[in-house]
């Protein structure tokens, strides 16, 4: 299957220092447990979770001719690099506030264990690109709502922002090493299915453990507002369906949702004068 990625497309691996808040406000998310901590669940699940996407990349890097791909997959390797290390301080903060990360890091690092030493190349490879679409629109998802991050500390507010911008520029590159080295999509859809079976459950094991320390897990009043932030009628993660259903069509791309307006107007955010060439033309100033 051809590729759509956009021709010239820009990925820009960023070198940032956040800083982050020491101690870390326990709930940073505008003094809201459920958003802190369901944000802390996810990002401790990228240091192993991201070294083991740049793996599974890089082991096929030598089958890919295109000079093209190959200058993305090495700044997909420098973004995730960057994500990994930034997200590693933030796990130490959370261990520092008294959560057992170790713990939760643990079940990651074990299902990773076994993933490289038990599939084959192409699965591992498959779970990247599918774990990269539920990044990915994630990712969107918060660039475009600010909901997602509304009322939270402002260097929080950044490091999210960051990643997910970031995201958002390489959501293809796994999608497109795939298609050239295996392509198999049944084996794409089983990988999606998979990956959102252990993401959902990292997620929810790393949230309810940090609401248990909090003496939250019971509080009705925290789930109620929690999940409808989610799932309610104007709940954040509502519109993430249709895109994530999309990723089992026959035909599907990560870049037939077009997100290069969305990437040029944010990428001032965190580039300065920082000018882009893209296939429709210059980074606006
Ligand atoms: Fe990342
Ligand atoms: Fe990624």
């Amino acid at each position: 299957m051809a590729s759509t990625t956009p021709q010239g497309l820009c990925i820009h691996p960023r070198q940032m220092d956040f800083e982050l808040p020491d101690p870390l406000p326990r709930h940073w998310h505008g003094g809201d447990a459920f958003k802190s901590h369901l944000f802390d669940a996810m990002s401790l699940q990228f240091p192993d979770g991201e070294r083991f996407f740049i793996d599974s990349v890089r082991y096929f890097r030598e089958h890919i001719g295109d000079p093209q791909l190959r200058k993305q997959i090495r700044s997909f390797i420098g973004q995730e690099g960057h994500h990994s290390r930034e997200h590693q301080v933030y796990s130490k903060r959370l261990r520092d506030l008294g959560y057992d990360i170790d713990r939760l890091e643990g079940h990651v690092q074990a299902r990773i264990r076994f993933t490289q030493k038990r599939l084959s190349p192409q699965r591992q490879l498959a779970a990247t690109a599918a774990l990269e679409h539920i990044t990915a629109i994630m990712a969107e998802g918060l660039l475009r709502d600010a909901r997602h991050l509304e009322g939270a500390h402002p260097t929080m507010v950044r490091l999210w922002r960051w990643h997910a911008l970031e995201e958002t520029e390489h959501k293809a590159v796994a999608f497109d090493v795939y298609n050239q080295v295996c392509g198999n999509r049944s084996l794409l859809r089983r990988a999606m299915l998979m990956g959102t079976f252990f993401f959902v459950l990292d997620t929810s094991r790393g949230l309810v453990h940090m609401l248990k320390r909090d003496g939250l897990l019971w509080n009705w009043r925290v789930w109620r507002g929690g999940l409808s932030w989610l799932w309610g009628k104007r709940g954040i993660y509502r519109p993430l369906l249709g895109p994530y259903r999309d990723f089992f069509r026959d035909d599907f791309h990560p870049w037939q949702r077009d997100s290069l307006e969305l990437l040029q107007r944010l990428r001032g955010e965190f580039d300065g004068a920082h000018q882009a060439e893209e296939a429709n033309g210059p980074v606006p100033s």
